[in-house]
């Protein structure tokens, strides 16, 4: 037995030299100090021999155990990092569960605009949102030194371009290429120098709206409107029409939906006055019209830009514009 040991022992040592990975490190492991391993074999064996060889042989054994233990424990830290990572892994660890995006609340409203207006025969463009100052200004009726610009103050970037306040350029840049009857919707973003509240943010979506034919009247227009108020919020809609100043249009009006929370009584989503300001639109101004190139003799058209964020927060009954932005997922895990 004695001699048993010793070759344990030898054997050992060398298997200890060809080890290269953390699993072969484990067999070793078992082979040696297992319950089924070689030494626990020897070990349990001595118990059988004759009283006297008993201590000895322990002694032995035991030595023979920590000797291998000792270099079973260098030769694992000689093992480089990346082979223990390797030998790390537990496949059979469960999985992490896998969590979820879904889209986001504002682009889950703005589908539901978009599938509104194809419906009724719109198209949709999308825009640029670096825009020249003769675009997102001049040739929407809103000359240099007009007071009206200051309401759409911007960022500038170089090379004199701006970033565009509003979806209102698209106009132009869509009828460079086409020619009436047009009918389009341009969603995407816009760019103010604001100072935010709940009620601002510098960055935020609008949809612009734009329908050019023979013979179009304020009709069409409020008809239109009304019907995608109605779509989004309910057949309860009621909405009004207010004149408002838009250089870019003539008439300018503001579209008012009556508060669907009061029925119009009055409360504080409404700040006490039964209706809510929903979009700005009008009769596109002649001279717009001359800068697309299109007789004004001829044709008529109107335009709409829809406040995407103002409309999403009331339809799910949001206070913060500032939410939508804020990347914090207590809120998006709403929707
Ligand atoms: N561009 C305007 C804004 O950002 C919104 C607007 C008003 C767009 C009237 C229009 C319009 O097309 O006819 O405040």
């Amino acid at each position: 037995m004695k001699e048993q040991l010793h070759k344990i022992k030898q054997r050992g040592l060398e298997d200890l030299e060809k080890i290269s990975n953390m699993k072969q490190m484990r067999s070793f492991e078992v082979q040696y100090f297992g319950r089924k391993g070689e030494l626990s074999q020897v070990m349990r064996r001595i118990k059988d021999l004759p009283k006297n060889e008993r201590p000895a042989l322990g002694k032995l054994a035991n030595e023979v155990k920590q000797a291998l233990n000792i270099a079973r424990s260098k030769a694992e830290k000689s093992l480089t990092s990346k082979q223990r990572e390797v030998s790390v892994i537990d496949l059979t660890w469960p999985s992490q569960p896998h969590r979820l995006g879904h889209l986001h609340p504002l682009t889950q409203f703005l589908d539901k605009v978009m599938n509104i207006f194809t419906s009724m025969g719109f198209e949709v463009l999308e825009g640029q949102e670096v825009e020249t100052p003769e675009y997102n200004f001049d040739l929407l009726n809103i000359p240099k030194n007009h007071p009206s610009r200051d309401a759409w103050d911007t960022f500038y970037v170089e090379g004199g371009m701006l970033m565009r306040t509003h979806t209102s350029p698209v106009q132009l840049r869509a009828m460079k290429k086409k020619r009436p009857p047009v009918r389009l919707i341009a969603p995407g973003r816009v760019f103010r120098h604001e100072a935010t509240d709940a009620g601002h943010e510098t960055t935020f979506y609008q949809c612009e709206g734009l329908v050019i034919d023979r013979s179009i009247t304020v009709s069409n227009l409020i008809s239109t409107l009304e019907q995608f108020l109605k779509e989004v919020y309910g057949p309860k809609v009621k909405i009004r029409v207010r004149p408002e100043y838009y250089p870019f249009v003539e008439p300018g009006m503001d579209v008012d939906m009556q508060c669907l929370i009061c029925d119009g009584q009055g409360c504080s989503v409404c700040h006490q006055r039964g209706w809510l300001e929903m979009l700005g639109s009008g009769m596109i101004h002649p001279k717009v019209l001359s800068n697309m190139n299109i007789d004004p003799e001829k044709f008529s058209g109107f335009a709409f830009g829809l406040g995407i964020d103002r409309l999403m927060m009331l339809y799910h009954g949001i206070n913060d514009v500032r939410l939508s932005y804020s990347g914090d997922l207590r809120f998006l895990e709403q929707f």
